[in-house]
């Protein structure tokens, strides 16, 4: 397990890289990455190509013993490549251009802009082919940061007609498919598609996705132009790609049979004030939301099915949310063990030293702007002496929870509630399994799904015959399914099909819909489950059971009596259906009772904050909270790093179960 750095040689001068070089050692780095944004230093004149300072730092860190990553810099086209090419901008929905001066300000389907990517990813490729220090390749930098998925130029316009008529092949099958009937919106050729650009009312639901989609794997395509020059001068090379956390618009799932290794960036306590309907603790202010940040970490391993990085881990208080609280002391490597507890096998500090220039002056680095350290690089040095003792294998899940960017799509597009929110829906159920430190695969539907004991599909929008038979049998055969509310309500064009939700689910769920309600603070939000009383938020189903018997009712309201909360068996499996979004406690008994089906051992439960994760025989106790906390480990645990005492944003490791582990 390693620990690695972002570094911008072209930020500093060269008297200084030799003494960054040497202090990176000292803090035991591996991997410097470096180059994502330098194409302007690269390529200062069309044609004039300078790489001898990316070639020196390069040889000067591998002098070190540390391995390069290298980026290919085309988040950030230069001034004259615009100038020669205008059209390389995206443009907002209402035309208005993305310009430059800031970056990400190119859209994936520019022709100009895919040959010149072609161009410089080449040229570079070429030139390092044969150096020995490094070792692969980040393509591009966070695909989609900024709103930047999603352009609306005609480029996009061309592009996406040639897509739908890919899709559909002739006009009326999309008639048919999307419902043009209403609103007038039939269509009488593909010429006819624009992108979805201003309007006065909200978009067709089913052009909404299809762009979504179409949008998504724009950028995928864009990336098969980095890879495949990149593998065609060097096969040796690992390339990989730079994702972020719950991130709406770039679908993972596209790129993972392109790249070797998924890695995503990390930044706990701005994820939790700007991703999130629900407001940040105390606490999270300080170090974050543990299953925000595991939930994402399971997802980017679940993507691959395999170990994953960390490629840009918060080191210090950060530019872009709305405060920048100083983290907890020793929130840098309490995020570092936590990453590793989840399937890491690296994290890499964005970035070595504050920079004194541009946008991100107020981002910290692990140095400070006049070179010495700051907080996080004690934190980074300390988890690098720590995980460098651990030689780990993958993390092994009992669960999976489902998930895909059609379900969250399709959702958002007609939320039916201010605060329904796909990645708040799925995280209540991920939570009440991790607050019980059970391992948790978050995984694309159409993975495989067999060998867990117990599957959770929340809100599993969008279903198809396919995927209802897939889970059918997986619970004929033993598996435990919970199906949650809005699951089976639409078609793959985001239309209602002429049976009621769950659709093509109703028969293993044994009931179906009989009304659906969003439902504000003011009116009532309460059922009855095992006798007892619960709450819940936003969205609620009424059921009307069949072959299902009734675990959970609505009491109050215009529903009350109806059935909320069913279970049915199917072969040696059982299929529990959630009609409500259930609050923290009701989740965690609807949980509970599904672990108890499915014979996975769990821990009580630990309050928000405090987390224990098992992987390959160790288990992490994690605190992201300011109060220290006391552990007592299975008898025969034998303790790694740390004792039974969690200090206030601390972690520790022993050799030994999660599932045994108590408060005290
Ligand atoms: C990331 C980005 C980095 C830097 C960082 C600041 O989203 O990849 O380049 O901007 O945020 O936190």
């Amino acid at each position: 397990m390693t620990v690695g750095v972002c570094y911008f040689p072209e930020h500093w001068s060269r008297e200084r890289w030799a003494q960054d070089v040497e202090q990176m050692v000292e803090a035991g780095i591996e991997y410097v990455r470096m180059g994502e944004f330098s194409w302007s230093r690269i390529e200062p004149e069309p044609g004039d190509i300078d790489l001898s300072w990316l070639e020196d730092a390069v040889s000067l860190i591998g002098d070190h013993g540390m391995r390069t990553i290298l980026c290919t810099p085309t988040a950030t086209p230069p001034k004259w490549l615009i100038d020669q090419h205008p059209s390389i901008l995206q443009e907002e929905p209402d035309g208005t251009p993305r310009h430059y001066g800031s970056r990400r300000h190119y859209c994936f389907n520019s022709p100009a802009y895919r040959d010149e990517t072609h161009r410089i990813v080449s040229m570079m490729a070429e030139r390092f082919a044969d150096n020995p220090h490094v070792v692969g390749w980040q393509t591009d930098n966070e695909y989609g940061c900024h709103e930047t998925i999603r352009c609306w130029c005609n480029d996009c316009a061309r592009a996406f007609r040639e897509w739908l008529r890919e899709k559909y092949d002739d006009i009326n099958s999309l008639n048919e498919a999307w419902g043009t009937s209403f609103w007038s919106q039939r269509l009488r050729s593909f010429e006819e598609v624009d992108p979805p650009r201003h309007t006065a009312a909200e978009h067709h639901p089913s052009r909404l996705l299809d762009y979504y989609r179409f949008s998504a794997e724009s950028a995928v395509e864009y990336n098969a132009i980095h890879t495949e020059r990149l593998r065609a001068v060097n096969d040796d090379w690992f390339i990989t790609h730079n994702f972020m956390g719950d991130f709406n618009s770039c679908d993972v799932y596209g790129f993972t049979e392109d790249l070797d290794l998924i890695t995503w960036d990390s930044y706990p306590t701005g994820f939790a004030q700007d991703r999130r309907p629900d407001a940040a603790s105390p606490d999270e202010l300080r170090a974050g939301d543990p299953d925000q940040v595991g939930m994402n970490h399971d997802l980017y391993r679940g993507a691959k099915q395999q170990p994953f990085w960390v490629m840009e881990q918060q080191p210090g208080d950060v530019n872009w949310p709305p405060y920048a609280p100083q983290p907890g002391e020793g929130a840098m490597r309490l995020w570092a063990h936590h990453a590793v507890a989840h399937g890491a096998d690296t994290v890499v500090y964005f970035r070595w030293r504050r920079c004194r220039e541009g946008q991100e002056q107020y981002h910290a680095g692990l140095r400070k702007q006049d070179g010495s350290p700051d907080r996080g690089y004690h934190d980074a040095d300390k988890a690098a002496t720590e995980l460098g003792e651990l030689d780990l294998g993958p993390v092994d899940a009992d669960v999976a929870v489902l998930h895909d960017y059609d379900n969250l799509w399709a959702t958002s597009i007609q939320p039916h509630a201010p605060d329904w929110e796909y990645w708040t829906h799925m995280r209540q159920y991920y939570r009440a399994l991790r607050s019980r430190s059970v391992q948790v695969d978050v995984v694309h539907p159409d993975w495989d799904l067999s060998g867990y004991d117990a599957i959770i599909a929340p809100a599993l929008h969008l279903v198809s015959e396919d995927l209802a038979k897939t889970l059918k049998s997986e619970v004929e055969s033993g598996t435990e399914l919970l199906i949650t509310v809005r699951s089976g309500a639409k078609d793959q064009y985001n239309k209602l099909p002429d049976t009621s939700a769950p659709g093509p689910l109703a028969d293993i769920v044994g009931a179906t819909v009989d009304q659906h309600e969003s439902v504000p603070e003011e009116l009532d939000r309460t059922v009855t489950y095992d006798g007892e009383t619960y709450s819940y938020r936003t969205f609620a189903e009424w059921l009307d059971p069949d072959e299902a018997s009734v675990v959970g009712s609505h009491i109050g309201g215009v529903g009350d009596g109806y059935a909320a909360i069913t279970e049915n068996e199917v072969g040696a499996g059982h299929v529990a259906y959630c009609g409500i979004w259930p609050e923290a406690d009701l989740a965690d008994s609807v949980v509970s009772d599904l672990l108890d089906r499915a014979g996975i051992s769990r821990t009580e439960r630990f309050p928000t904050g405090v987390r224990a994760a098992e992987r390959d025989g160790y288990t992490w106790v994690t605190n992201f909270t300011s109060d220290p906390v006391s552990v007592t480990p299975p008898a025969d645990a034998r303790w790694l790093v740390g004792d039974n005492t969690v200090g206030a944003f601390g972690a520790v490791v022993y050799e030994g179960v999660a599932s045994n582990l108590s408060l005290k």
